[in-house]
């Protein structure tokens, strides 16, 4: 734990100079009693004793802040940025983190990318910077070159060919869709998903078919997988060492002798493998299959530990569908820019984003940001906030876009993420001081606490 917060401080100290020392940018820090903005997460709320009845939001990151500072002429920010989110924890997601927060105007695209590779590749491989009590840790990436320039993946395609819009990549596996190749199909399950829209993809596992009982795929572990992650079942096929195929009875039986060669031919498996089915609407299956593809590859030992994988993810969509509130809502934040050639179809418009993925972990993302008041009035009407409301809310933020305001944009890293996977740990909690649990109690203060009556009294806080 010690030489984790070593750590974090030397990648700390890293950043640092490069971004100020190399490349000009100032650290300024932004107001932690702050006000709302939608960045997707619940907030925390602070009561105010003097403005009683109202409350400020812990920032969930300085988004709004950093371009009111582009606005104001300060072409290159950072900061170490602490932000707050009340969601769901996970090994990689604390309710406090840390980001270093960046923004930068008058940068192009391929110059934001480029100097966010160089500052990785920095932090990645500071053998020259680091105190001889970090030697040990980094010799055990000595000699690690990271791509130059990092591969670039289309949100599309990842989702296509990986299911995940943070697809590790230091294993295949890759995802195939075989609808067009099984409609006809006299098995229900595929015709009746097809009728009503859906898609059928593959994962095919190679030597599956030994590794996995039919136990295991009717009822256990992989099984298990399929349903933790909303499938309603998990047809399979495995292909025997003579090229007969076994599996889902119904399935086998709905196949003739070349309808079996066939569905082998066009999901790419050989004698030996393991064919998992994802069947329904598209985002499910994606859903299922990333799960299994993780599952598989974690169970089967596929992961090459010495490679690293590190790319962007761009273009995603700048809207998503919210099922339960009927609504499109904005994938990024809202302030994100759209592809100006999708500007004729806003709704379905790609964005200016990009994620940075390493070994399937989201340690970055950012984006070029609306730079036009109309722009952005337009946008926050798809995601329905009215214009009454996007005065209320944003008003500052649209009269400044109305000053004139430069292009902008930038990104925000996850520094416990970054420093987690530098030093080899599994949870964000193992390099943190003092982190919480996972349910956002801090074991030493134990805090959330209940406090003095009198300290609510003076908030206008009634508990019950
Ligand atoms: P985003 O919401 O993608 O973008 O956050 C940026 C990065 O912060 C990290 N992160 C977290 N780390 C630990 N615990 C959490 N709960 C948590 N949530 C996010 C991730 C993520 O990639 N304002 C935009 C950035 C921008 O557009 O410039 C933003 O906050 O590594």
């Amino acid at each position: 734990m010690k030489n984790n917060i070593v750590l974090r401080h030397n990648v700390v100290k890293l950043i640092r100079r490069y971004l100020e020392d190399m490349h000009g940018f100032i650290e300024i820090e932004t107001p932690i009693l702050s006000r709302s903005t939608p960045e997707g997460a619940r907030d925390y709320l602070v009561p105010s004793r003097i403005q009683s009845g109202t409350f400020y939001a812990l920032p969930q990151s300085p988004q709004l802040f950093k371009q009111m500072l582009m606005v104001s002429g300060f072409d290159k920010y950072y900061q170490i940025a602490r932000c707050f989110r009340d969601e769901d924890l996970r090994a990689d997601r604390q309710p406090e983190f840390t980001q270093l927060d960046m923004e930068m105007a008058f940068m192009p695209m391929e110059d934001m990318l480029k100097l966010n590779e160089d500052l990785i590749r920095k932090v990645r491989a500071p053998l020259s910077y680091v105190d001889d009590v970090l030697r040990p840790v980094f010799a055990e990436i000595k000699g690690i070159q990271l791509p130059d320039p990092f591969p670039r993946l289309t949100y599309a395609d990842a989702m296509d060919r990986y299911g995940s819009d943070r697809p590790d990549t230091r294993f295949d596996l890759e995802l195939k869709d075989v609808s067009n190749a099984l409609t006809g199909s006299s098995f229900r399950v595929f015709t009746e998903t097809l009728e009503s829209g859906g898609i059928i993809k593959v994962l095919c596992v190679p030597l599956g078919a030994k590794k996995y009982s039919n136990s295991a795929l009717k009822k256990r572990d992989v099984y298990n997988e399929a349903i933790k992650s909303g499938a309603k079942g998990l047809p399979f096929l495995k292909v025997l060492d003579n090229g007969e195929v076994e599996g889902i009875a119904a399935l086998v039986s709905s196949l003739d002798p070349e309808g079996k060669a066939n569905i082998v031919r066009q999901c790419g498996a050989k004698p030996g493998d393991l064919i998992l089915f994802g069947v329904g609407p598209v985002t499910s299956v994606n859903k299922t299959l990333d799960r299994l593809r993780l599952f598989v590859a974690h169970d089967m030992d596929l992961i090459d530990h010495s490679k690293h994988s590190i790319l962007w993810v761009t273009d995603f969509p700048m809207f998503e569908w919210n099922e339960p509130e009927q609504r499109l809502e904005a994938l990024h934040h809202p302030f994100t820019a759209p592809r100006p050639e999708d500007m004729d179809d806003l709704p379905s418009a790609r964005a200016l984003a990009y994620d940075m993925v390493y070994n399937g972990v989201e340690i970055g993302g950012g984006s070029l940001r609306i730079y036009k008041r109309d722009v952005q009035e337009k946008v926050l009407e798809i995601i329905g906030i009215s214009a009454e409301e996007a005065e209320a809310k944003f008003g500052y933020l649209l009269e400044a876009l109305d000053m004139g305001a430069p292009p902008h944009g930038g990104i925000a890293y996850g520094l416990d993420r970054i420093v987690m996977m530098l030093g080899g740990a599994s949870s964000i909690r193992d390099v943190i001081a003092f982190p919480k649990t996972t349910t956002a109690q801090c074991a030493l203060t134990r805090t959330p606490s209940e406090v003095d009556p009198k300290q609510l009294q003076d908030l206008s806080i009634r508990t019950k």
